[in-house]
């Protein structure tokens, strides 16, 4: 026996039977596996020299040509588990836990950085090892994907939630989204599946080809839960800032809002932030907002701010999205159910007597001037003719000059008396009307 092999039996037996500091002093030297564990983060039992918790001598030469003077102590993760807890009692363990490989993931003396990973904090290229990049890397990535940490959200080895996440998605994006979780606690209004489903109804947690990662372009993702508004935009007539990309979203915030419906406002308000222009269209829109602006008398329902009493937001097959039927023209043949639209508001029987006394103060006596002016069904005056249908600065929304007709802006001249009233129209001669006494007319007025 050389001085070199008493050495190896002093060492053999220090390892086998003596402490883990005998091993170190002697396992990892400057000439011997300086190199074992990296150079800073060491396993703990690496770290204090513990090297005979994982490796027991099987012969007593050291080093050993063509063969091992060493073996683990267990194998596979079976080592592992002489120290950690032995994963597998969640519902969803992750794949190569199951199958035992630690080691493809962990080095078992140390790591680039913490927990002996082969990689830092940034995961990629060990969760790409096995699983496909391609989901991760479309044109617009998720902050925390960006940098590869996969384990912001999933836990590598198992979980009691869906994909190894580390808790209910919800929760899990909320952890980083501050901000929405404050505005969830302040907000009024909560869109549904905001306050409870998983964001990822509408998010991609990974990457995606559209902007804020949404999982469609709106409206399609819209609809996917709003079938109903479907048919609203196959009507004949759709609004069209709901056509444009991202367009339910001009008026309606996705998350929580302060008004109803998820509208950032009263419907005036947000109507008028676009039809507030004499721009807006092709042949352009009436300025609704210079229509109602500093008039003396409000339509009824827009003295309350509201639009959308008379406007579908959306789409319907009426003319300008009214909510019933109306003509789109000046005159129109009179048939039943045409004026449904202003019917649906004031008294349905307006235009269904010739003769009345209560169904409308405009009438000579009994004649009902409505059902002369409208009951045409060859030239039927719409109510356009004398009604202005927002605003106007005279009583019962009767301008002096109410509508054009073509390049002239035709009067009416509209004066109103506690029993009737009188026109001067461009249509006709002057005439008065008396609900009590009613006047004679010389020739035929307003002929049918
Ligand atoms: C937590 C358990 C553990 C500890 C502690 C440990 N090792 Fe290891 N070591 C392993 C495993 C696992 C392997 C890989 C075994 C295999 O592939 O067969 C290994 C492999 C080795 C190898 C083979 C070459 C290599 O790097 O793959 C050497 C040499 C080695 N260890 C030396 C040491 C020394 C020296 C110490 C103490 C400073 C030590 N080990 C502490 C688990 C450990
Ligand atoms: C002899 C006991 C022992 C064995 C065997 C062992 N470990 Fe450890 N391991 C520890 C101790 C102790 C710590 C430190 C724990 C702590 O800081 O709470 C640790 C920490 C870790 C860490 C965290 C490191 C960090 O940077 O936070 C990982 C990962 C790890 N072990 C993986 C493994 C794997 C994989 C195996 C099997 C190859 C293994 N361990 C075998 C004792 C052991
Ligand atoms: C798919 C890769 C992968 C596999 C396989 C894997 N781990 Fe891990 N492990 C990780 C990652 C990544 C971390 C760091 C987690 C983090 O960032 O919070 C980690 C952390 C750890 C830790 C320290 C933190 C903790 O969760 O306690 C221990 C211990 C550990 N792993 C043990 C094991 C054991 C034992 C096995 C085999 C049964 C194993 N790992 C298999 C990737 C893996
Ligand atoms: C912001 C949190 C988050 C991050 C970061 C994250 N994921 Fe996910 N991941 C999820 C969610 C949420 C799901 C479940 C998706 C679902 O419900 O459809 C998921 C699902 C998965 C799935 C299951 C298959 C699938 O696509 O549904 C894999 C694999 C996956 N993630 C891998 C990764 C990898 C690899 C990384 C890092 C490059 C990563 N994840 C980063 C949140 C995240
Ligand atoms: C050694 C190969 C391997 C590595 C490395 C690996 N995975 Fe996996 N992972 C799998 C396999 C296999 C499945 C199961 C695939 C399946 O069911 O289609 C899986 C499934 C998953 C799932 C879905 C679990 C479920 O049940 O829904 C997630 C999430 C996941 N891995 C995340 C990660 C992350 C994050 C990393 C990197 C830290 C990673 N994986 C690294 C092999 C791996
Ligand atoms: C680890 C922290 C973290 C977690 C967890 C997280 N996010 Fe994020 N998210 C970020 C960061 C960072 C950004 C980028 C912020 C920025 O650009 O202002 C971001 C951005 C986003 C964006 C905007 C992307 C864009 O292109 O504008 C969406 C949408 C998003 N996250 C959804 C989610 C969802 C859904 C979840 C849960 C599955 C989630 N986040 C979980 C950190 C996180
Ligand atoms: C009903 C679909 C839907 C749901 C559910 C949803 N989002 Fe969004 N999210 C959107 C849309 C659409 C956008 C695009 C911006 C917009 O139109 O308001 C968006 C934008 C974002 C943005 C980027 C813009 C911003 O506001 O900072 C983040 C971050 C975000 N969502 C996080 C979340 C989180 C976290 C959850 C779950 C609590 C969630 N989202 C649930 C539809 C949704
Ligand atoms: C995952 C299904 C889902 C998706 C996707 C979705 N919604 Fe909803 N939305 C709901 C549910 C559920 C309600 C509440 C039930 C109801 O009143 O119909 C709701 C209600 C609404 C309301 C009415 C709120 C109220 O106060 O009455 C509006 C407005 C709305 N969603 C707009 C949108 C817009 C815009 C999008 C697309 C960015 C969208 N939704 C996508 C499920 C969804
Ligand atoms: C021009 C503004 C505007 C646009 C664009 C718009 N909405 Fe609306 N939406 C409204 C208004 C105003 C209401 C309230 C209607 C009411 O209370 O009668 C509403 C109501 C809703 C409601 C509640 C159901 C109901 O009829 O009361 C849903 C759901 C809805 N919108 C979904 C959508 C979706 C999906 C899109 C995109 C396809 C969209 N909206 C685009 C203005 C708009
Ligand atoms: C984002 C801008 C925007 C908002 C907000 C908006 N609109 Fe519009 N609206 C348009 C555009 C653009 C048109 C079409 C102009 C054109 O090309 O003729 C239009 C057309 C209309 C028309 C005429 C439709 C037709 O068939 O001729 C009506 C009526 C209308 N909008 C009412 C409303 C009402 C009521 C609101 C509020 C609930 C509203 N709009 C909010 C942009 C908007
Ligand atoms: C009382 C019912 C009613 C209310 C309320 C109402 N509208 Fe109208 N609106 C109409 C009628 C009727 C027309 C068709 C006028 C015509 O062509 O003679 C119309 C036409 C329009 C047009 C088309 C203008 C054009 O160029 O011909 C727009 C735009 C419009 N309205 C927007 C609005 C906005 C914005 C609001 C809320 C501030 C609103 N409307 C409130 C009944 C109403
Ligand atoms: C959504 C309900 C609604 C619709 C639709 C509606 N109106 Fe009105 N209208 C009102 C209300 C409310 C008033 C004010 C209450 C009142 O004075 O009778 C009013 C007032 C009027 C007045 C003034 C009456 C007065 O005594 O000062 C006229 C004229 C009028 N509407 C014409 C029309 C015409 C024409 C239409 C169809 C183009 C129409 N309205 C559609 C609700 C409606
Ligand atoms: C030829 C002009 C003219 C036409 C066309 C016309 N109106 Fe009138 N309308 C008047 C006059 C004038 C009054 C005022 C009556 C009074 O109070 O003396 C009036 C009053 C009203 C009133 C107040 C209640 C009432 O009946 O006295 C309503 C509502 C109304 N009109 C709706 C309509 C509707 C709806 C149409 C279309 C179907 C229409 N008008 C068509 C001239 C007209």
């Amino acid at each position: 026996m050389n001085v070199m092999q008493f050495v190896l039996i002093l060492l053999f037996m220090a390892v086998s039977g003596g402490s883990g500091q005998a091993a170190e002093t002697t396992c990892r030297t400057a000439e011997c596996h300086a190199r074992v564990g990296g150079t800073k983060n060491f396993h703990e039992p690496v770290k204090e020299g513990d090297c005979s918790a994982c490796h027991k001598p099987v012969n007593p030469v050291h080093p050993l040509k063509g063969g091992k003077s060493f073996a683990p102590v267990a194998k596979n993760e079976a080592l592992c588990y002489l120290c950690h807890d032995r994963f597998g009692k969640k519902k969803v363990v992750h794949f190569p836990v199951k199958d035992g490989e630690c080691a493809y993931c962990h080095k078992p003396h140390g790591g680039v950085e913490r927990y002996l990973l082969g990689v830092g904090s940034d995961q990629r290229e060990l969760c790409y090892g096995c699983h496909d990049p391609a989901p991760f890397k479309r044109k617009f990535v998720h902050g925390p994907v960006a940098v590869g940490e996969c384990t912001k959200c999933h836990n590598p080895h198992e979980s009691n939630n869906k994909a190894l996440l580390s808790g209910a998605v919800w929760e899990t994006c909320l952890k980083c989204h501050v901000d929405v979780v404050k505005a969830l606690t302040e907000s009024i209004y909560i869109h549904t599946p905001v306050k409870s489903g998983p964001c990822t109804v509408c998010h991609l947690p990974h990457s995606g080809e559209i902007s804020s990662l949404l999982k469609k372009t709106t409206p399609a993702l819209c609809l996917d839960c709003h079938k109903k508004m479907d048919k609203q935009l196959k009507a004949k007539n759709v609004h069209k800032p709901l056509l444009q990309e991202g367009g339910c979203s001009t008026c309606h915030s996705t998350h929580f809002a302060k008004a109803k419906k998820l509208l950032s406002g009263d419907d005036k308000t947000i109507c008028l932030a676009c039809h507030g222009t004499d721009k807006l269209g092709n042949p352009p829109l009436k300025n609704i907002k210079s229509e109602i602006e500093g008039k003396k008398y409000l339509h009824g329902p827009i003295q309350k701010g509201g639009c959308k009493d008379c406007h579908d937001p959306h789409g319907n097959d009426n003319f300008r999205l009214l909510k019933g039927k109306y003509p789109a023209d000046i005159y129109a043949p009179y048939k039943d159910g045409i004026y449904s639209f202003c019917l649906s508001c004031h008294e349905k029987n307006m235009l269904r007597f010739s003769e009345t006394t209560i169904y409308t103060k405009f009438r000579n006596g009994k004649r009902n001037l409505h059902y002369v002016h409208v009951v045409n069904n060859r030239k039927g005056r719409t109510c356009r003719v004398c009604h202005q249908p927002h605003a106007s600065n005279g009583v019962k929304l009767i301008e002096k000059e109410n509508l054009k007709f073509g390049e002239w802006q035709i009067p009416i001249n509209f004066n109103e008396t506690s029993t009737g009233g009188s026109c001067a129209p461009g249509c006709h001669q002057a005439f008065e009307y008396d609900r009590d006494k009613p006047v004679v007319y010389g020739g035929n007025p307003a002929k049918k």
